[in-house]
């Protein structure tokens, strides 16, 4: 038998581009391992359970007695369990899987190891990841690529609401099949009476997850009772070991035979005479003089070639890397699907999404972020929070905003329509994670449901009159001149004396004024987090129909994240979006306090103050800025307007 442990750790799955760099080393290692084993089949597994169930010790276990470590790493696992194992002398399983030094110390396992071994019949790979309910979003990690979930729990204390967060995160992730490993058998006796009640709990519980398999397993991790072997203390018990199920478990469902679906990942084009497709087969089979769809674009052509390397295949199916060569010239580019010509799928940029919240900075509606879906990259923003899940009761619970570790379905709404298949068809094409801008770290993993069919019912009508057209007649062009800053820094001031001087030069203007907006189009909007997104959203938003309408837009609005403001830049082309940043200390819009709002501010009379209790995120890449305490207010109209071409 093959003797192999390796170990990747951390690692998140090489799509989420936080940890590109990182993710790449490691997915060279995925290959490697993969080439070598490249003719058995291939089981992906999770396995969960709380800190104390176990778990390090039964995967340690299964290695072990599989012989599928290194005598080097017996001969370290013998002596660290001597020197620091808690089995007083005798080997300590846990230490051949916590094997990272923080681990150790903590007592605990964090983030999600990957580990490869293989038997005579199939190869593993094992995601292990941490209990702890702040590791929700490790879970997520190593679930989402996994066929089968190991859901550990103490014979001893029966199932827990941590028992309940897994198998609930793992049906969201679209694992179809459960071990329920019930472990620590020894400590009530090998009894079939508690394995019996366990078993029932756990069924009554997992129902409405529609798993396609529970498969409830007495064990003892510590002992080693049926993990490899079949224990004799368990007699009444005729199911399989742990390694025996997971050896022979069947989880491909036939994706070879649904309709052809492959996202491709670049075009290769080495010279003028070559031009090939090259992806992986998400579903399906492709072949030469197949008729096949780009989408989004829908262009139709026929498949002239398939090719592994330099080898021309007959066909391909699902899980194949290929090249694929066709009969004309198209426009494809990398984040486009190639999908049978007869059975495409949809294309939407609006979705009822799954998501699972992994960011300890809350997710706001309004809020623009990056969403990654395959190989695509889209601003996406999430237009609706419908609820979000009590993971221990699966009730459902009514919230404008999602937190660390949540779960829950909303709306989404791209700026880009993308070819898509709902998660629950086919998890590759249906699942997407969420991007911070700023940061780059990923905040949030998701799934497509179904695209919302108001994107495909509502349409654009095109006019005669555009906006060139207007220009013409107005002798200028439009254009949005945003200012922001503090409360009390000058952005009216400064907007009103702008005005005035573009007035008298006959361009057409309007001020957009944070109070004076707030007055009627936005009467319904505080100073909350959520309600600033949305003022700034319609601000934005009635700043492109002005644009579009011809006229010169200056908006006085606080505009506190930077978020909302890029969003707004996004609106407008190029060069039509000038980000004026009136840039004062606190100090100073503190002293001028012009209607003695942050007096009562600094009394806690008046929450969420801009600069008090509520940030403010100055610009990094503003066209102007103003320090209007050093400036009078002609030198400041007098920048902006250098900064300014109409014409
Ligand atoms: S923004 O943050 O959503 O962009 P906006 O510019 O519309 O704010 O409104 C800011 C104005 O509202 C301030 O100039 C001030 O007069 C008033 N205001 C009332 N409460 C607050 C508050 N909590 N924070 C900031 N400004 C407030």
């Amino acid at each position: 038998m093959a003797q192999q442990k390796q170990q990747l750790a951390p690692v998140a799955p090489n799509r989420v581009a936080e940890n590109k760099a990182k993710g790449s080393a490691d997915a060279d290692s995925v290959r490697e391992y993969l080439e070598t084993q490249g003719s058995l089949d291939m089981l992906r597994f999770i396995t969960c359970g709380s800190v104390d169930d176990g778990k390090s010790t039964l995967i340690g276990r299964m290695l072990y007695e599989a012989q599928m470590v290194f005598d080097d790493q017996v001969a370290a696992l013998e002596a660290d369990s001597k020197k620091s194992g808690t089995q007083g002398g005798d080997i300590d399983f846990a230490l051949l899987v916590d094997g990272l030094a923080a681990e150790r110390e903590q007592g605990i396992t964090i983030d999600v190891a990957y580990r490869f071994f293989n038997t005579d019949r199939r190869k593993f790979i094992v995601a292990d990841t941490p209990g702890h309910e702040q590791y929700t979003r490790n879970m997520v990690t190593g679930a989402s690529t996994a066929d089968v979930a190991v859901i550990l729990l103490d014979a001893s204390q029966g199932v827990l609401t941590q028992t309940r967060r897994h198998s609930f995160i793992a049906s969201l992730l679209g694992i179809r099949h459960v071990v329920l490993a019930v472990n620590k058998m020894d400590l009530v006796d090998f009894d079939e009476a508690t394995f019996t009640r366990i078993c029932g709990e756990y069924e009554a519980f997992a129902e409405p997850l529609n798993f396609t398999s529970i498969t409830p397993i007495p064990l003892s991790a510590l002992q080693g009772d049926n993990v490899i072997q079949r224990s004799e203390r368990t007699g009444w018990y005729s199911g399989p070991t742990l390694l025996g199920f997971l050896e022979t478990v069947v989880v491909r469902e036939d994706i070879i035979n649904t309709p052809m679906r492959m996202p491709i990942q670049w075009v290769n084009r080495p010279n003028a005479n070559f031009r090939g497709y090259a992806g992986t087969l998400a579903a399906g089979q492709v072949a030469p003089g197949d008729d096949v769809r780009v989408l989004p674009s829908g262009h139709i052509a026929k498949v002239e070639q398939v090719l592994l390397a330099d080898q021309v295949l007959p066909r391909a199916v699902a899980q194949q890397a290929v090249t694929v060569v066709l009969d004309r010239e198209v426009d494809v580019s990398r984040g486009d699907l190639l999908v049978q010509a007869d059975e495409p799928c949809e294309v939407s940029d609006q979705f009822d999404v799954s998501i699972v919240w992994m960011s300890d900075e809350p997710c706001f509606v309004g809020r623009s972020y990056w969403l990654m879906l395959g190989a695509n990259r889209v601003n996406a923003t999430l237009t609706d929070i419908k609820f979000k899940y009590n993971i221990n009761t699966l009730e459902e619970l009514s919230s404008r905003t999602m937190e660390l570790n949540d779960v829950g379905r909303a709306s989404i709404n791209l700026d880009k329509s993308l070819p898509f298949e709902a998660f629950a068809t086919n998890p590759q094409l249906g699942s997407f994670v969420l991007i911070d801008r700023y940061t780059h770290a990923t905040v949030g993993a998701g799934m497509l449901n179904f695209a919302l069919r108001r994107s495909q019912n509502v349409h654009r009508q095109a006019l005669a009159i555009d906006r060139s057209s207007r220009a013409k007649l107005n002798g200028h062009k439009g254009k949005v001149l945003w200012f922001t800053g503090l409360s009390g820094s000058g952005k009216s001031t400064i907007a009103d004396a702008t005005e005035q001087e573009l007035h008298s030069k006959g361009i057409r203007t309007y001020v957009l004024d944070g109070d004076n907006v707030r007055h009627g189009l936005n009467k319904d909007l505080g100073f909350t987090e959520t309600d600033r997104i949305e003022n700034i959203r319609r601000v934005a938003e009635v700043a492109k129909l002005m644009v579009d309408a011809g006229l010169v837009v200056l908006t006085a609005f606080i505009s506190p994240f930077r978020s909302e403001r890029d969003m707004a830049r996004a609106l407008f082309d190029e060069g039509d979006f000038v980000e004026i940043f009136v840039d004062v200390p606190l100090s100073v819009a503190e002293e001028r306090d012009p209607k003695g709002l942050y007096r009562k501010a600094r009394q806690g009379e008046l929450p969420n103050f801009t600069g008090i209790d509520s940030a403010y995120e100055p610009p990094t890449e503003a066209e102007v800025r103003l320090p209007s305490h050093e400036l009078e207010v002609s030198e400041s109209v007098a920048l902006v307007l250098k900064n300014v071409d109409l014409l």
